[in-house]
């Protein structure tokens, strides 16, 4: 799937060491679709060619505000009109100060005052520069003036210090362009997820688990924070990333066992939806052995179980009516090997909750891939295969309506 398909992006370089990463931030946008053209500052050029962004985007790169090339000698004009975006990654403290007083003395400064579409800025300089006074003010200035800053992070830096100033990674500034074109149906929301399988310690080095990835849950969580939610995501064992951290809109708690993941998740229940993704083991071992259990001889041992809390149940139960809707506004999940819809709507009865979402198999645990069935009180309702992103964000639009 490309996100950012028909989008036309203006990538603005400034003068900093980071622009070395504007070449492969340019590949990822294109990779996901947008139509990208390269604008250039003069410092820019010292650190990375315009060859080698024209090389990558198969386009002319333009630099300067007296390019004879267009027709009607109006680069600024031209190029800003067309753009859906105007991203400048590096954005450095120089030029964030330019825009902030809304200075013209170059072609894409120029072009930022002319623009009558988004401008996002990618921040990179030295800490004692982000820091400083100066641009503090310019940060300021450019968020009253709704320019959207992507970052920076914080970490090791090019003249060897550590602490904030630094660009986000290619990838973490492709995945904020993307939520930036999201709908904001979510927005002042909190969304509350259990994500990926549960993990029954048997003794210190066994246990019995599921074959969840986790990968629906964490789209969820994506397409929630690109819809504008602030996210509390609760994943049981998997290695996944957790997606768009650098928004600060999404914080994760790492469980183990199914009654680690019902303490999180009680914890954080005060929210507005809950989805309920993860594979929960329904028994845990009842005395797991403290010390590893040895063969010697014995033969199979039988392990106990016992019940572990249901969550979503228990969520369910905290439910209250507000305007007339269900607060928070739950949604189960159920994989089945037979008979979905019947068991998805005995499960949404038996739980209590408004809907329950049924993996359409067979098996899609892993996969990238899943066909859903969307079960309410208004009946039922398929969404066809394709991507779990792609999905969850149809889910996210079906859940907004209802709250
Ligand atoms: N669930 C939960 N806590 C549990 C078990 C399940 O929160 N201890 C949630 C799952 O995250 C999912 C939904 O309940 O959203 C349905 O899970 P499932 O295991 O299919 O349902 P069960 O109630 O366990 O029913 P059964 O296993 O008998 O099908």
């Amino acid at each position: 799937m490309q996100s950012l398909l028909n989008k036309k992006i203006i990538l603005g370089i400034s003068g900093g060491i980071a622009a070395y990463k504007s070449a492969e931030l340019a590949r990822l946008l294109m990779q996901e679709g947008a139509d990208v053209q390269v604008v250039m500052t003069e410092a820019a050029q010292q650190f990375v060619t315009p060859v080698t962004m024209q090389a990558l985007t198969g386009k002319p790169i333009y630099t300067s505000q007296w390019d004879s090339s267009i027709a009607n000698n109006m680069a600024h004009i031209e190029l800003s009109r067309a753009a859906d975006a105007i991203l400048i990654a590096p954005a450095s403290a120089d030029l964030m100060a330019k825009l902030s007083l809304g200075l013209a003395d170059d072609l894409l400064s120029t072009m930022c005052l002319a623009r009558d579409c988004p401008l996002l800025l990618a921040p990179a300089m030295n800490k004692q520069m982000w820091e400083h006074a100066a641009t503090q003010r310019s940060v300021q200035r450019l968020t009253e003036d709704k320019v959207v800053l992507l970052g920076p992070a914080s970490g090791f830096q090019a003249c060897g210090e550590v602490g904030l100033g630094r660009m986000l990674e290619p990838a973490e500034i492709t995945e904020q362009l993307i939520a930036f074109f999201q709908k904001k149906l979510l927005a002042g929301k909190r969304v509350l997820i259990t994500a990926g399988p549960t993990f029954e310690a048997i003794d210190p080095v066994r246990g019995i688990t599921n074959l969840s990835s986790g990968k629906m849950g964490f789209a969820i969580a994506r397409a929630a924070v690109e819809a504008g939610a602030e996210v509390h995501i609760v994943a049981g064992p998997c290695d996944l990333v957790t997606p768009l951290e650098a928004t600060g809109k999404i914080t994760r708690t790492n469980i183990v066992s199914a009654k680690e993941m019902h303490a999180a998740t009680m914890q954080s229940a005060d929210c507005d939806i809950f989805f309920a993704v993860a594979a929960v083991a329904d028994w845990g071992i009842a005395k797991p052995a403290k010390e590893k259990m040895k063969r010697q001889g014995k033969g199979a041992p039988s392990l106990e179980f016992s019940a572990n809390p249901d969550i979503l149940a228990d969520i369910a139960k905290r439910v209250k009516t507000q305007g007339g809707k269900p607060h928070p506004y739950c949604v189960g999940f159920a994989a089945e090997s037979a008979d979905l819809a019947k068991h998805a709507e005995e499960k949404r009865k038996r739980k209590g909750i408004p809907m329950v979402v049924g993996n359409i198999g067979p098996n899609t645990f892993g996969s990238d891939l899943n066909q859903l069935l969307i079960i309410d009180e208004g009946g039922s309702k398929k969404i066809a295969k394709a991507e779990k992103l792609q999905l969850a964000r149809q889910l996210i639009q079906l859940v907004a309506k209802k709250i």
